[in-house]
């Protein structure tokens, strides 16, 4: 049976080790274990840097050079429970990104890279999300919202609102 830690579950290390032969060493699962911790968690706090280089065989700083090379990874509180993120790359900008991204942060609270109060949301802005035909676009988790406008936008955060509280 596999050991429970503290942030990391036996189900998150079971996945971190079903990964193993498909890597050449332990090193490199570093950033496969941080996406499976962050999944799991929405962040990847220090303690769990810790756990993810126990569990590797690695210094905690290895894993935490890795986490930092990258803005992905939130280490002081978790994400919103959808992460969204609104291209602000010339074709979306030229097609109303910037409004997209202003008015979904408005709508929600915050400002660009915050989190609403309910936990609901995290907007920021992103790089050319590679589908410029449909600028302006946004990727809310794993889905990808096309051809948005302010008021797509307004729709699209009611629809997590209510998802959210109905959980
Ligand atoms: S510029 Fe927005 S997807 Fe490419």
């Amino acid at each position: 049976m596999i050991a429970t830690k503290n942030f990391l579950t036996p189900e998150m290390i079971a996945q971190i080790e079903a990964l193993a032969p498909r890597y050449p060493n332990r090193r490199a699962l570093t950033l496969p274990a941080l996406h499976i911790v962050n999944d799991a968690l929405r962040y990847v706090p220090l303690e769990a840097v810790i756990e993810i280089a126990d569990v590797l065989g690695l210094a905690p700083a290895d894993v935490q050079d890795t986490l930092s090379f990258y803005a992905f990874f939130p280490q002081d509180k978790p994400a919103g429970e959808v992460r969204a993120w609104v291209c602000r790359s010339i074709s979306c900008a030229l097609r109303g990104g910037e409004q997209v991204l202003e008015h979904l942060c408005q709508a929600a609270g915050i400002e660009p890279g915050g989190t609403s109060a309910d936990g609901a949301i995290t907007v920021e802005a992103a790089e050319c999300l590679g589908a410029c035909d449909f600028a302006p676009c946004m990727l809310a988790n794993k889905d990808l919202y096309k051809n948005l406008t302010p008021e797509t936008a307004a729709a699209f955060l009611r629809d997590v609102r209510s998802r959210v509280t109905a959980d």
